[in-house]
């Protein structure tokens, strides 16, 4: 395994094995993190082969900046949301590509060192921006949104029983004076949840709140279905997801994708029948074997969801 100081790859050899479909080809590295997956698919290619790799964050394209000297004009790394997939790549001056990587989620790095506010197990700034530029952040969030609003959040990305409870206990303090920090987040939370459902619901709350700062679920929709319009016939779209809620929405991309069931596309009024742009390569998630949980805990919640285009 490519251990790294910012982050460990997930499901790495399975990844690469799933994915590469050409030693010549060029491939889209949508989230690069700390470049361990961007790494692995470079040493898998010939010497034409190319990675275009995007993150959001600043503190990634240093890491990137770090490795593209090993690879010269092989390996290009810019700082891009995955919704803009594919102004990125005709902006590179490339039309097609033979395979597309989403590894969802936040880094390692992010989680611990950024100092981001991503963690519950740390006392930082409420923060949660991946992209350091926006504006929106956790503290904005979790002071000005309505009652309803956190509630509905919290249900809708978190997937909290005690959504309404928290909201309400939020609106509460934050009433009293702004709340600033995660530390501050976890007592509110602990007047409400306690016993064995805390730490769940502390990872489920801030999970939501992750999302609703990134707009983390929105944008891979749209992403997913230009990086499929991207993909060279035969190239493969693959994508770990690390909770049910990501991997719901690629599971049924995945499954209406090869069914020819997505119509979103198509004029309402025409004819024309829908197509299967998909054949779906995993029918069941690859999850990492035990000895990688061992050897990465974080890995322990992943899937691997590969398919490749026929259409
Ligand atoms: C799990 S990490 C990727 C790790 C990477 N595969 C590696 O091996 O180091 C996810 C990365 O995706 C980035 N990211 C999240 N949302 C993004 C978006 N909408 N556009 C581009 N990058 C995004 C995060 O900033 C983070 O660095």
């Amino acid at each position: 395994m490519v251990a790294c100081n910012y982050h460990t790859p997930v499901l790495l050899k399975e990844t690469i094995s799933l994915l590469l479909t050409s030693r010549s080809g060029i491939y889209l590295d949508a989230t690069f993190g700390g470049g361990g997956h961007s790494r692995a698919i470079l040493d898998a290619l010939d010497n034409t082969g190319k990675v275009i790799a995007l993150d959001v964050d600043e503190d990634a394209l240093k890491e990137g900046e770090k490795i593209k000297a090993s690879y010269g004009d092989r390996l290009i790394v810019t700082k891009a949301n995955y919704r803009e997939v594919k102004k990125i790549i005709h902006q590179y001056g490339f039309s097609k590509v033979d395979g597309v990587l989403f590894d969802l989620g936040v880094s390692s790095y992010q989680l611990s060192r950024s100092q981001r506010g991503f963690s519950f197990q740390l006392n930082e700034k409420l923060d949660m921006r991946m992209d350091q530029t926006q504006e929106k952040n956790a503290r904005y969030i979790v002071n000005t949104y309505s009652r309803n609003l956190l509630a509905e959040i919290f249900m809708k990305y978190g997937e909290e029983r005690n959504a309404g409870r928290i909201a309400k206990a939020i609106v509460e303090a934050r009433n009293r004076s702004p709340i600033e920090t995660t530390g501050e987040l976890v007592e509110i939370i602990k007047k409400v949840a306690r016993g064995k459902y805390l730490t769940k619901s502390l990872a489920r709350i801030f999970q939501a709140i992750r999302i609703e700062v990134n707009n983390e679920l929105e944008n891979l929709k749209l992403s997913l279905e230009d990086s499929v319009d991207l993909l060279n016939k035969g190239g493969r779209l693959a994508v770990i997801s690390y909770h049910s809620l990501e991997d719901r929405i690629v599971k049924q991309f995945f499954r209406n994708m090869s069914t020819g069931e997505t119509f979103s596309k198509m004029d309402v009024y025409s004819e024309a029948r829908p197509v299967a742009m998909l054949r779906l390569i995993t029918r069941k998630p690859i999850v990492p074997t035990k000895e990688e949980v061992k050897e990465n805990p974080r890995s322990r919640s992943a899937k691997l969801r590969v398919a490749e285009k026929v259409g």
